[in-house]
């Protein structure tokens, strides 16, 4: 088992540059499968998710190498060579590891009239429903089936439709515009998803030659077309690596520039870190944080973008529990998110769960012990726990924080951070 030994008490100080979004690189590469030929994505950051979804593309038949651009920041460029007729079938076990795999399914039923893809299933976050994304494609007229494990999606030619989705899921918009941008007609998602990652997607669909009008939005327009075209595109920067850095900053009372964070993207998590004290002053390059006293807590509400990012929460109660007051922090988007809280207590936070909703109240100081990343959020989330806390705090399954942050242990040195990656039976 590989952990994180975190030494506290260093201040995060320095430069420390941000590369593309993971949730917006793999769904890129997911869309790539809706033209036949060669699409290069730029910025792509090397973790253990891209990893895992090459290799789900790689066995629907496409080839795809990635390549370490060494800007510092740990990106890459991918390039998958798509076949004129991809296989159809993805594998189980893989799709299972990743639940973002979903996303080849709106553009293989698109672009092959039907698609089997596993089941991802839930994780340590909640239940993960997938209702919308079935509904949403059965509206432009595909048939799906759920077998042994797998959804099986036929259409042989998917005709647009509008369709009113219960909540912003980002995944389900994301499935439904890629299904849509082939479809015959006009389709119109509304309740859409906003996020930066959505707006990053439809862009790169309209560079295919793609006709999608709202993007970032509630309502988005899709005007399907024959066929797409392969591209270049560069992913936008990871906002949520960029809002980890920042709290860290606020946590450990340094002083951080986030080169290419864009603060138009983390405004409320921004707005929060000033609040809380600190001084944020977003620049055309990059976001500097900066702390110079303990901070103090901050109430914070997760909801869809441009709410307060559920990606950033455990970050937030880890902040809470070492700045002066009390906080409330309400999680509005999975019903499993607080179950990292556990850990933290263990680190002698003073944490109470009622429902969706958790009291923090700070302490001055944290004490290590061994904790254990139960998800990739929940992990960096303990990791900056760690650098605040007496003494060496152990983090056990590293590989969590691996699937999101690309050279996590390199970039946390470069700040100064005093953090080793260690090995240790399981
Ligand atoms: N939901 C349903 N039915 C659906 C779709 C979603 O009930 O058909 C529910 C989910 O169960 C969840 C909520 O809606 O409670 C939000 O789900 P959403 O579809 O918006 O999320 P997602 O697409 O599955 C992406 C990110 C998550 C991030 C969420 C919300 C990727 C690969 N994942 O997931 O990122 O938390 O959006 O912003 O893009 C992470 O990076 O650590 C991570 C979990």
């Amino acid at each position: 088992m590989e952990c994180f030994e975190v030494a506290g008490g260093t201040a995060l100080t320095g430069r420390v540059r941000v590369t593309g979004a993971k949730n917006s690189a793999l769904k890129l590469m997911a869309a790539a499968l809706l033209a036949p030929g060669r699409t290069t994505i730029e910025e792509v950051p090397d973790i253990l998710d891209v990893a895992i979804m090459s290799e789900v593309l790689r066995r629907l038949g496409c080839e795809v190498d990635y390549e370490r651009t060494g800007d510092g920041g740990g990106g890459g460029r991918v390039v998958v060579d798509v076949p004129e007729k991809p296989s159809t079938e993805t594998d189980y076990d893989l799709v299972r590891k990743m639940r973002a795999s979903i996303n080849v399914l709106g553009p293989l039923v698109a672009r092959c009239g039907s698609a089997r893809v596993a089941l991802p299933g839930g994780d340590a976050i909640g239940s993960r429903g997938l209702d919308m994304h079935i509904s949403g494609l059965e509206r432009l007229g595909a048939t799906i089936v759920s077998e042994h494990g797998f959804l099986v999606a036929t259409a042989p030619r998917l005709v647009g439709a509008s369709i009113w989705l219960d909540f912003p899921s980002v995944g389900a918009t994301e499935n439904l515009v890629m299904a849509a941008v082939l479809a015959r007609g006009t389709t119109v998602v509304d309740n859409a998803a906003r996020e930066p990652e959505i707006v990053d997607l439809c862009t790169m669909l309209v560079g295919m030659g793609a006709r999608i009008d709202g993007a970032g939005t509630s309502t988005i327009t899709v005007e399907g077309v024959d066929a797409l075209s392969p591209v270049t595109y560069s992913t936008v920067p990871d906002r949520i690596v960029a809002g980890t850095w920042a709290i860290g900053a606020v946590m450990t009372q340094g002083d951080v520039f986030i080169e290419r964070a864009i603060g138009d993207h983390l405004r409320v998590a921004l707005d929060k870190l000033t609040d809380a004290g600190a001084t944020v002053e977003a620049k055309p390059d990059g976001i500097r944080v900066a702390m110079d006293r303990r901070p103090r807590c901050v109430d914070v509400v997760t909801l869809p973008y441009p709410g307060f990012p559920t990606d950033l929460q455990p970050m937030a109660v880890a902040l809470a529990a070492v700045s002066t007051g009390t906080a409330l922090v309400t999680e509005n988007v999975y019903d499993g998110r607080f179950m990292f809280v556990n850990e933290l207590v263990r680190l002698g936070a003073d944490i109470r769960i009622d429902g969706h909703h958790a009291v923090v109240r700070g302490r001055e100081r944290l004490s290590s012990a061994p904790v254990v990343a139960t998800d990739i959020r929940a992990g960096a989330g303990l990791v900056l726990a760690g650098l605040a806390s007496d003494g060496i705090t152990e983090v056990q399954d590293a590989y969590h924080v691996d699937r999101g942050y690309p050279d996590f242990v390199e970039q946390l040195r470069g700040l100064g951070a005093q953090v080793e990656r260690t090995q240790r039976p399981a």
